[in-house]
């Protein structure tokens, strides 16, 4: 194979439109750790139907979701582009992880909890698994790093823990994956309310831009996005709003704290917000033209996934073989 490269598996739920935080904290930082390790992206369509998704807009969503990867510099020969779902390898290490999982350890899961709190019985068993399901994702490709946001460091926590016990009961079968968190933009906040991540499942759209929100859009979300009445850009946890956007700021250009305060002292905030929005646009604008060109062109995603599927088949393979046999379960 890729020689001695160490592996990476990230990948995003095509559940609904990415927000500029699934970007900077995930996309982004792929973009530059492709070259350096061997790679598996990955369409996670069946984390999507955790909740209840329209079959037409689950299929429209993951091929866009594709077509985000590429547009954002993922490159198709140098890396595993596929979806979870053409790898029946996914679930059968899925269900075999879930048995020696603990109830306990699963409901002690924040996102869990957050997403289970208004629903009383009605929560879906796939939500409650969802960890489990992650874990079989990243340990099946012998997964040295997985590059997420702040968000999923838990899931992973929580995947090294079912993959470690794996190896205890049945001899070392898997890799044990390490996370790997940008040192800036894991976590981008709502604009509305900073003390909450940025998400698309929030109610109030001024709280998120979207990669595919047009230009005004962006500008005047980022007009609207809350401050404070202390009119000063400095990076601190008094000013939530002001230190989100220089995260959003720092992350987009590499400019440091330092030189963002210097360069808006005794400015206020509306020639800050004005480059905050400007820099979101021009990191934006090329990829949404990209996106619409590989949308447009269902013949080449089809080709990406199918040959990303393969690959990803092969090597996930291997490792459910082993799973298996070490399980005791009768080879085919
Ligand atoms: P998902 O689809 O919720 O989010 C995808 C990626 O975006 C990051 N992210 C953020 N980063 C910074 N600021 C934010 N506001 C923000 N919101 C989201 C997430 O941390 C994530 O990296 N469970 C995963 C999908 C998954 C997965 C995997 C990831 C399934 N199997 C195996 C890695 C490895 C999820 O729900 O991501």
């Amino acid at each position: 194979m890729e020689g001695n490269k160490k592996v990476i598996f990230s990948g995003i739920k095509p559940s609904g439109d990415l927000t500029l935080g699934n970007y900077l904290g995930a996309i982004k930082n792929w973009v530059k750790l492709q070259e350096e390790y061997e790679c598996y992206f990955c369409v996670m369509d069946l984390h999507a139907i955790t909740v209840k998704q329209e079959p037409k807009d689950l299929r429209r969503r993951s091929l866009e979701l594709l077509a985000i990867y590429l547009a954002s510099g993922i490159d198709p020969e140098k890396n595993t582009i596929f979806i979870q779902s053409h790898v029946p390898a996914h679930s059968e290490a899925g269900w075999m992880l879930t048995c020696s999982t603990y109830m306990g350890e699963l409901s002690r899961m924040t996102q869990y909890k957050d997403k289970s709190k208004n629903s009383g019985e009605s929560i879906s068993a796939g939500l409650f698994n969802y960890p489990v399901l992650m874990a079989a994702d990243i340990l099946l490709y012998q997964t040295d790093l997985v590059p997420v946001g702040k968000d999923q460091l838990q899931h992973l926590e929580i995947a090294r823990d079912i993959g470690e016990r794996f190896n205890r009961i049945y001899s070392d079968t898997f890799v044990i994956p390490e996370a790997y968190v940008p040192k800036s933009g894991a976590k981008i906040m709502d604009m509305q309310d900073p003390t909450k991540k940025m998400s698309k499942s929030e109610e109030n759209i001024n709280g998120y831009i979207l990669i595919m929100d047009p230009p005004e859009v962006i500008r005047k979300k980022v007009n609207r996005a809350v401050t404070d009445s202390l009119g000063e850009v400095k990076y601190n946890e008094e000013q939530l709003g002001v230190k989100n956007l220089m995260t959003i700021l720092m992350t987009i250009t590499g400019m440091s704290i330092k030189e963002i305060e210097e360069k808006y002292e005794g400015l206020g905030y509306a020639q800050f917000k004005n480059d905050v929005a400007e820099a979101i646009v021009s990191e934006l604008e090329p990829i949404q033209v990209k996106i619409k060109g590989y949308t447009g062109n269902k013949a080449y995603l089809e080709e990406i996934y199918k040959k990303g599927s393969e690959k990803a088949n092969y090597v996930a393979n291997k490792t459910l073989r082993k799973m298996q046999k070490k399980i005791g379960f009768i080879p085919r």
